[in-house]
């Protein structure tokens, strides 16, 4: 890894360079929800991802309860980390993404660490995560962070208690 891994909430500044990274190197269905537009990134599509990373604008008690961060190496945009609250109350879900040109090279790991630490500033105490078996990327990101995993059919359900984090290095 180029250097330290930083995480910025996503905002009006970063916001299109999160974009570019996801229209130059990720799937539409791993960076956004599914949205009723062309394939591929069509202009209605990239509408939709600023609408969408928007809704985190509020943060954690938005309207969204959702907390977006840019993931940023060496001062550049690399891909998205999010975490939203969910029942019960104390914990929030995790999502991530980056663009194929970072990936496996240590980010994923260092920007959950990362979330997590933000996660518990925030008065945490689980952060939770879904995926499916064949993310071996994902499944690993979230296995080196701590999480216990519960595997259902090819749905994995991830699970970190932030009070057992071992302090990231
Ligand atoms: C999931 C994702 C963020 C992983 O981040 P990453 O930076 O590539 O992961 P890291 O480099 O930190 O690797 C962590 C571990 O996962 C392993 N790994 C990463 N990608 C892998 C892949 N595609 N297949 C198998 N193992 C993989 C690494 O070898 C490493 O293993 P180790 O613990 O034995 O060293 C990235 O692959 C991605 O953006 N995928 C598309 C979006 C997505 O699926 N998001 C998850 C939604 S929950």
């Amino acid at each position: 890894m180029a250097g330290a891994v930083r995480l910025e909430p996503v905002d009006e500044e970063n916001l299109e360079s999160l974009l570019s990274v996801a229209v130059a190197e990720a799937e539409p269905d791993d960076v956004m929800p599914p949205v009723d537009a062309p394939a591929g990134w069509s202009h209605a599509r990239r509408e939709a991802f600023r609408d969408y990373y928007r809704t985190g604008f509020a943060g954690l008690d938005g309207p969204a309860r959702t907390r977006m961060y840019a993931v940023l190496v060496g001062g550049e945009v690399l891909g998205m980390i999010r975490m939203t609250r969910c029942p019960p109350p104390g914990t929030v879900e995790t999502g991530f993404w980056l663009g194929r040109s970072a990936r496996g090279q240590g980010v994923g790991v260092a920007a959950l660490r990362e979330l997590l630490n933000l996660a518990a500033a925030a008065g945490m105490r689980t952060v939770v995560a879904q995926t499916s078996r064949d993310n071996a990327g994902a499944v690993s990101v979230l296995r080196r962070c701590g999480a216990v995993l519960t595997e259902k059919d090819d749905a994995v359900h991830a699970e970190i208690s932030l009070d057992a984090t071992p302090p990231p290095h």
